[in-house]
């Protein structure tokens, strides 16, 4: 109720502030334009992405109020123990947190995948069969780094001062200078430490955020991935959901604590915090908090850039991928070491093909470029006459024009023509032919970059299947010619395809052009590599046919339309940093409650768990139990098979201690209302005590458009219960070494 009132005071605020009763004839479209833009812009539900070091009052108190039991400081301190301690960034793109006191680490199996895939072998094959470590010293060496954060710092001030003056295209060019002379003063590198500048608001604020980063990671355990992947692509994204996503980790770091390289003296890292792992079971409406690193929202994009994305970018990505995921799936489903190989990979391209599939039909289903402009036109009139505003939107239409013509494109190079594996390693041969061809190269240069070269098509044959490849090839070759407006094609490249392969409209034309670059290129020929850098020189690799090709189609590309692309973004960017300025300034009751866009620094997210309703007459439970595992369980599927052992546990109902008395079954996953995105994977699932209830692994699809757009009835977190995570070690792997060393609350 409470809330419903201020919200009603603050529309009422806002009208009476603008005057805009006075304006009669329009008092009705603007009034419901108002209630758009506060309800697009303000906080609502559990929307938020909140600085854990920054919550305000009043986002602390109403986080007090739905449960939390914890301090301010235990949630945030830069001098005491806090929560944010035990927060971890796990390799590249994921969250983990510690749960022991020995430097363990728990993350999502979709985090640690490639870690897995990379210390498997088609015998000791630890993807498939899962790999637990009994005692420290089998636990397994990784190239993984995890960071600490250790302080932040804003830098608004220092980062302003330094481009002062400047006009948005010399501000560009300077930021990253501005930025090393910040980061400068605070890396340390006998401890780790380094700072790395966010942009919050879009370039309204920035913040420094200093990391430790420790680099002696291993890998202590992950499920089968029967288990850990349960339900594969069919139900990713989707609740209802039995996947048991977790893996687990160990930091390591020298006997004083300090980060270092790997090395056997290393000793497992005592953290500043821990979090205590609670096996009590939640109800309905329990209150939940997620720490993590979402990467990137948009949730301030324009009509402009939705239309974009529906009509050109999100299509023509899914229908590259379609073909290139289809190639890869039939061989890696005859062959486990292709499998081994491609896993990774496809896992990659599989999640985000039907993420933006689902962005699309979500954005369309829920009518979000409609919300957006009736925002804009508000907002458009709020600005008429406001120099400072009133051409955003006249300008952001000028900008998406002038590059619409190129999006598909440019999707086409990046998801098509570098989507074989064979193309993209050759165009990193460009920078190589560079050096070639310059006049007066030093030979110590050329032989730099030739190593450099091997290295890379080493790591690239490591990965390689060649079958699926050379499908890929022609297929993106092909769909590039039928679909991207011959203007836009590198010149000359399909006319000497058709004079020596024939007809461009038989895939038979493209097919054979395929098998012989792949034939005849020194990319997969030994022989004819060590030949060429025994001797490098330009034309050998211009005379390339893989080569030839990637350049003809990147060099097009960066030729004639990167500097175009560039502008569209520089431009954008500008817009977008006077577009929030104003959108602050026209409603400045609302800025309490906003919070920035996720940008992969540190955030908390809190809500509840929570049931819903995903569409007429249908309701959601909240939990997902091994019940629902045995009904999707088919033998020997490749998404919905299951280790035999666990199937005798569960139909002898062996829960042992993680068993939910209540429904006299284990609950495997959960769902919550919080306001997460792609890298929050992995991330801590807290009660209001500071206790591990599950780790974030996923969003739901009915919601898939929540980059752009929360949706308060419908947006869902979806979770692995811990129980179940315990349940897997423990009973399944039969790894109590690892329970002995959690705090387990009961
Ligand atoms: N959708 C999950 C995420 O983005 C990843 C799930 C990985 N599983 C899969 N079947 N591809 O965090």
């Amino acid at each position: 109720m409470t809330t419903i009132i201020s919200e009603l005071v603050e529309r009422w605020q806002i009208i009476a502030n603008f005057g805009f009763q006075k304006n009669m004839p329009n008092m009705k479209k603007i009034f419901v334009s108002i209630i758009l833009c506060v309800s697009l812009l303000k906080a609502s539900a559990d929307e938020g992405m909140w600085l854990p070091m920054l919550l305000g009052e009043q986002v602390y108190n109403d986080m007090v109020k739905k449960g939390l039991k914890l301090t301010k400081e235990q949630l945030y301190s830069i001098n005491k123990s806090s929560l944010k301690d035990a927060i971890l960034i796990f390799g590249g793109g994921c969250t983990g947190e510690i749960v022991s006191d020995q430097g363990l680490i728990f993350t999502n199996h979709h985090c640690g995948y490639s870690a897995i895939a990379g210390a498997s072998t088609v015998d000791h094959n630890y993807l498939r069969d899962g790999f637990y470590a009994l005692s420290k010293d089998q636990e397994i060496q990784s190239t993984l780094t995890v960071q600490f954060l250790d302080r932040i710092v804003d830098v608004t001030k220092e980062v302003e001062d330094g481009v002062k003056g400047l006009g948005w295209a010399d501000r560009i060019k300077k930021l990253p200078d501005v930025y090393k002379a910040i980061t400068d003063k605070v890396a340390d590198k006998e401890n780790g430490l380094a700072g790395r500048i966010y942009s919050m608001f879009k370039g309204n604020q920035y913040i420094m955020y200093v990391y430790k980063t420790y680099r002696d990671i291993r890998l202590v355990g992950a499920p089968p991935e029967s288990v850990g992947k349960f339900g594969g692509d069919t139900d990713n994204w989707e609740w209802p959901r039995h996947t048991g996503d977790f893996s687990v980790f160990r930091v390591y770091g020298t006997k004083d604590g300090k980060p270092s390289e790997y090395n056997k003296e290393n000793v497992p890292l005592k953290p500043k915090h821990f979090l205590p792992v609670s096996i009590k079971g939640f109800k309905d409406g329990d209150f939940a908090m997620i720490y993590g690193y979402p990467g990137g929202t948009n949730r301030y994009e324009t009509s402009y850039g939705i239309k974009l994305k529906n009509e050109a970018e999100n299509p023509s990505l899914v229908g590259l991928r379609d073909v290139r995921l289809k190639f890869m799936y039939e061989q890696m489903i005859k062959d486990p070491a292709v499998k081994l190989k491609l896993a990774n990979s496809y896992a990659g391209i599989a999640n985000y093909w039907k993420f933006f599939d689902g962005e699309t039909k979500q954005l369309i289903k829920y009518h979000i470029y409609d919300q957006k402009q009736q925002y804009e036109n508000a907002f458009s009139t709020w600005a008429k006459g406001k120099a400072e505003y009133e051409n955003i939107m006249s300008d952001y239409a000028k900008n998406y024009a002038a590059w619409t013509p190129y999006s598909k494109m440019r999707q086409y190079i990046n998801e098509g023509i570098v989507g074989s594996p064979l193309a993209g390693a050759a165009s990193q041969l460009i920078s190589l032919e560079d050096k070639l061809l310059k006049n007066n190269a030093a030979a110590a240069d050329i032989k730099k970059a030739t190593d450099a070269a091997t290295a890379s098509r080493k790591s690239f044959i490591e990965g390689e299947d060649l079958i699926s490849d050379e499908k890929i090839l022609a297929a993106t070759c092909m769909m590039f010619y039928n679909d991207i407006d011959k203007s836009q094609h590198p010149i000359g490249f399909y006319e000497s395809l058709r004079n020596a392969y024939g007809d461009l409209k038989e895939e038979s034309t493209f097919k054979k052009w395929a098998h012989d670059v792949f034939a005849n290129t020194m990319l997969l020929d030994n022989a004819k590599w060590a030949a060429f850098v025994a001797q490098p020189d330009a034309a050998t690799l211009q005379a390339d046919p893989a080569f030839s090709y990637a350049a003809a189609f990147v060099k097009n590309y960066t030729g004639k339309y990167a500097s175009l692309y560039t502008a569209f973004v520089n431009k954008n960017n500008e817009l977008g940093k006077s577009y929030m300025k104003g959108i602050m300034e026209m409603n400045p009751a609302a800025v309490k409650k906003m919070y920035p866009d996720a940008n992969f620094s540190m955030r908390v997210s809190y809500g509840n768990v929570k049931s819903y309703n995903p569409r007429d007459a249908v309701h959601y439970d909240y939990v997902c139990t091994g019940k629902g595992i045995l009904e999707k369980y088919v033998a020997g599927d490749y998404e919905f098979d299951l280790p035999t052992k666990q199937i005798d546990l569960f139909r002898k109902k062996d829960f042992g201690q993680y068993i939910d008395k209540g429904r006299n079954d284990l609950v495997v996953t959960f769902i919550t209302t919080n306001d997460i995105t792609g890298g929050n994977s992995g991330s801590p699932v807290i009660d209001g005590n500071g206790n591990l209830l599950g780790l974030a692994f996923d969003g739901n699809y009915e919601a898939l458009s929540h980059k752009i757009a929360f949706d308060k009835d419908l947006n869902r977190t979806i979770c692995v219960d811990v129980r179940y995570v315990l349940w897997c070690i423990d009973k399944l792997g039969g790894a109590s070494n690892i329970i002995n060393e959690l705090k387990l609350v009961r």
